[in-house]
Order: structure tokens, then C-alpha cells, then sequence
């Protein structure tokens, strides 16, 4: 007979904390929230990889491109960017992060001195904007002989057919700076000068990308930005149980940090193969596996080498898994049972895997729980998936704008690689993830912000300083449905404009 387990599984809004002593420690702006990502000897050795902010962002189509990536790092976390696409075009995107330096833009409009005056109208009308990088070639990185902006030419009083090279400001006439020039070093070059926009070029003179004078409020220095020791942003990768052989070295090559098997299903023989041959060919990159919801699925991983573990079947938004395959379990039992195996497994190995619970977060508190629960970082699609850095369109549908969001088992995304159970021969049968909308909520800086002070305030309200101290010290309550209908707002009228965001 099939074993029944004692206690039924429950999600995190089954929970809430009870609060500790407050003492002048610990005020929201003394909480620490950066964490160690891959699994280390606590004690005893410095953890290889750290995030400053416990969020990754998903392995999905609609969510972890390289402008989410972007975005994400330069707030403190990490994105791991979708699999489910061609290795060189995930490639291509990991080196965009990689490339990535505050504010020098990569010049989107470029061309060669035997243009003519219609063709920078025609540019401009098409691009949008002002400046026009004028280079051999006509690419974004050819050799700079100058640029035009508006300044150049009197669409009045010229002929159409008029070359570049007639109007446009020669590079001996330009003000430019050398490949390296940090962003303040150009602002500060900007101002002297009285220009706009400064080219950037290397030691050939071929242009590396332009600083504009508008940009530097906007990316000025971030305190908790998550940099490299070459100061470039960090960036994750999905890999898959079966191309990993290609897809990892090419990876690897592009300059990803950390990499993640993306499965629905961790407890598989193809994901200890995964990791074996991962830990072999690259001992130096740190790899995470899952998901898995249990002790004995994070035991499997644990030992097969994964260097931190991915815990949550069946709880994501446009997940469908639970009621297709009838597998899964609720989220909060997942993490709680997973982090007593994980305590037991430090206990006896003197090694701590970091674990990740995915998806599932619906409010911001379901963040604290969870990391109180033991989680040490959260990954999440909607939450992500609603801002303008994600990938996908804004539409408006019924008056209210939002961004669309797909699942990565949905026939739109057709990543049969995270389904794969190793007997269909690469074939989806059926569905696990729906394609959906979700409220469009603005940037992802804003939206960052509000979570973060709420997790710090009630990590302030429990008595942590840090994530570790708030593993400690946290005491959680099951609630009944009752109490439920009492935390939130009751027996009032509510004005419609007056609602918590
Ligand atoms: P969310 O944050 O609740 O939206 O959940 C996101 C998580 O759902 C992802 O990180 C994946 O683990 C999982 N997921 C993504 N696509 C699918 C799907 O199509 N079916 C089931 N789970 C999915």
C-alpha cells in the first residue's frame, strides 16, 4: 500500500510570524539581506558566490532575458537566463550582460560616410534618435570618422542627396574618451565640454558605444549592484538534461556565473548524469539542480554535487503540473521539510547547500516566510514577469494595462527539455503550463524597493540583523481560515482608491 505521510502539506499563507524582542540592532537599515548561493563549508571557508538581495529571477521565456538580467543584477540579485532557446542565442544574451557598463550605450544607429541626408532622416524617423554614429562600415563597433547629430544639417536648405561626409562633425573635431573612461570620468568630460554625447572608442579608434549627458542620474553608481571582480554584472544560465554537453562550455565561454538545471522534476537519474559531468568538465562553476520537494529528493542532489538545490513542484502561477501528473506539494512543507534535510546533511558533511524555493510567492510577506522557513532565496516569474524589464509585450485588455506571461510547459514556450522524462524522445504530450496576463506594474527598481523594506521590517519586528540570524530565531504559526479573514481588512468599507499596494 501506497505510504500516506502524516501531515497534510500547506502554503505559505497557511503561516505567520510571531514577533521577537526589537532592540536597537536591528531597525530596517541595519538588516543585511546579501546570502551565499552555492554550497560551501560554513566556518570554515568563504562562500564562492553571493547575491545582495535573496530574488533570482525565473528560467523562463517571459521573464530572464538579458534587459532583465540587467536590471536584476544592478539591483542586487541575479537573473538565470531561459534554456528553452537556441545555446547561441543564450549565449548571445549572456554576453550582453556581461558587455553591459552603466550608461555607454551600444550606438543602435550608425552609417557610413557615403550615406546621404535622407538616409539620417530616414534613421532618425525610424530610430528615434538624434545622434548618428558614422563608422567604416556602418556597424555599432566600426572604425568612428565622426558623428552627425541635428546640429549638422538644415534639412531646408540641403539636397537630399547630400553625402554624410559633407555635413557630418569629423572624428578630429570630436571631443571622444578612451574604452575604460568610468561613467563619472565621462560625465565629468560631458560638462566641460558643453556636449551631448561622448563617444567612447578603443585603441583603433573603432567605437565602443556612446555616454549621453541625460544618462547619468539614472545609473549612477549602485551600493548593492552584483559585480564580478572585473566590475561586469553577474548573470545565471538554464541548462537541460540532454544538450548539456554543448550548451554548458558555450556557456561557460560567455561569461555565465552560475548555472541551473531547469526541470520540473529534479529526482532523475538525467539530472545526477547532469551534474557529474558538469562537476567533471567545469569544477570551478558553481551549478544548482531541482526542483524537488522532499528529503530524500534533496539528499539525491545533495550527493550527486548540486551546489544548491531548487525546492517547489506544482506551486508556480501558470503552473498546471498538480493537476495534470497529480504530483507536487504545497510550498511551505516543501521548504520546511527540505531545510531539516539540509541542517541534517551540514550536520554530518560539514557542507551547507543554500536552497531555493520557487515559485508560489503571491505576496510580498510569502517572501519572508519563506526565507524564515529556511530558504536562503526565492525564485519568482509573475513577480517579475509584471515589469517593463521584462521581456514580453505591454498590452491593454479591458481598459487595464498589463504584460503577457507564459508558462515554460505551455505549448507556447515548447520547451519539452524541462519535461522531459527521458521516454518520449523529445515529444510534449501534453501541457503543464497555461499562457496567461498579469498586471503590468511599473519598474522593477520601484516595485524592488517596497518588497525589500517589507522583508527588512519584519525581519526588524522578528529580531534579525541577517537572514542567517532570522533562520535562527523565527517562530511561525499555522493559522486557521478564520484567522485569515481577520489579518486583512474587515467589517469596514473600504474606499476603492485606499488599498495597500
Ligand atoms: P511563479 O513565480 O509563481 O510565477 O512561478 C515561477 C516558477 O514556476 C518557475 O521558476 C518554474 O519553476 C515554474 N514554472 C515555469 N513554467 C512552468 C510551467 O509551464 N508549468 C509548471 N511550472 C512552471
Amino acid at each position: 500500500m501506497a505510504k500516506i505521510f502524516d501531515e497534510e502539506s500547506r502554503t505559505f499563507s497557511e503561516y505567520l510570524l510571531i514577533p521577537n524582542l526589537t532592540t536597537a540592532e536591528n531597525t530596517p537599515d541595519k538588516v543585511d539581506l546579501s546570502i551565499p548561493i552555492c554550497r560551501y563549508r560554513k566556518g570554515t571557508e568563504e562562500p564562492k558566490l553571493k547575491i545582495n538581495i535573496p530574488l533570482v529571477s525565473a528560467i523562463m521565456q517571459s521573464v530572464s532575458d538579458s534587459g532583465m538580467a540587467i536590471a536584476l543584477a544592478r539591483s542586487g540579485g541575479i537573473s538565470f537566463i531561459f534554456q528553452s532557446q537556441p545555446i547561441e542565442s543564450q549565449c548571445e544574451m549572456v554576453r550582453k550582460v556581461k558587455k553591459y557598463k552603466a550608461g555607454l550605450v551600444t550606438s543602435d544607429s550608425n552609417l557610413t560616410p557615403d550615406n546621404t541626408l535622407a538616409d539620417v532622416l530616414e534613421l532618425r524617423e525610424r530610430m528615434g534618435h538624434r545622434t548618428v554614429a558614422v563608422t567604416h562600415d556602418g556597424t555599432p563597433n566600426g572604425k568612428l570618422l565622426g558623428l552627425v547629430t541635428s546640429r549638422d544639417y538644415r534639412v531646408s536648405r540641403m539636397d537630399p542627396s547630400t553625402k554624410v561626409s559633407d555635413f557630418m562633425t569629423p572624428f578630429e573635431h570630436l571631443v571622444y574618451a578612451a574604452e575604460g573612461t568610468t561613467l563619472k570620468e565621462a560625465n565629468d568630460i560631458i560638462w566641460e565640454h558643453k556636449i551631448n554625447q561622448l563617444p567612447i572608442v578603443d585603441t583603433d579608434n573603432c567605437l565602443v558605444g556612446l555616454v549621453f549627458r541625460k544618462d547619468y542620474e539614472s545609473h549612477k553608481e549602485n551600493p548593492i549592484e552584483l559585480l564580478d571582480d572585473q566590475k561586469r554584472l553577474l548573470v545565471g544560465a538554464g541548462i537541460n538534461t540532454r544538450d548539456y554537453m554543448e550548451r554548458v562550455p558555450a556557456l561557460v565561454h560567455a561569461g555565465a556565473d552560475v548555472l541551473c538545471i531547469d526541470s520540473s522534476d529534479g529526482f532523475s537519474q538525467w539530472q545526477e548524469d547532469t551534474l557529474r559531468w558538469v562537476k567533471q568538465n567545469f569544477p570551478e562553476v558553481p551549478v544548482g539542480a531541482g526542483n524537488i520537494v522532499d528529503a530524500e529528493g534533496f539528499r539525491f542532489l545533495a550527493e550527486a554535487g548540486a551546489d544548491f538545490i531548487k525546492v517547489g513542484i506544482g506551486g508556480g502561477s501558470i503552473c498546471i503540473t498538480r493537476e495534470q501528473k497529480g504530483i507536487g506539494c504545497g510550498q511551505a512543507s516543501a521548504v520546511l521539510a527540505v531545510s531539516a534535510e539540509r541542517k541534517k546533511y551540514f550536520d554530518e558533511t560539514g557542507s551547507y547547500i543554500p536552497i531555493c524555493s520557487d515559485g508560489g510567492i503571491v505576496l510580498d510577506y510569502h517572501l519572508t516566510l519563506a526565507l524564515a522557513m529556511g530558504a536562503d532565496f526565492m525564485m519568482l516569474g509573475r513577480y517579475f514577469a509584471r515589469f517593463d524589464e521584462s521581456p514580453t509585450r505591454k498590452m491593454l485588455v479591458a481598459g487595464n494595462y498589463v504584460k503577457e506571461y507564459w508558462g515554460e510547459g505551455s505549448n507556447r514556450a515548447r520547451n519539452w527539455q524541462r519535461y522531459d522524462d527521458g521516454g518520449t524522445g523529445g515529444k510534449m504530450s501534453f501541457e503543464e503550463g497555461v499562457d496567461s496576463y498579469v498586471p503590468y506594474a511599473g519598474t522593477l527598481k520601484d516595485n524592488l524597493d517596497t518588497s525589500l523594506a517589507k522583508i527588512k521590517s519584519t525581519m526588524s519586528s522578528c529580531g534579525a540583523s541577517s537572514i542567517e540570524e532570522f533562520q535562527q530565531k523565527a517562530r511561525l504559526v499555522v493559522v486557521s481560515s478564520t484567522s485569515i479573514v481577520e489579518g486583512g481588512a474587515h467589517d469596514v468599507i473600504q474606499k476603492d482608491n485606499d488599498r495597500p499596494r
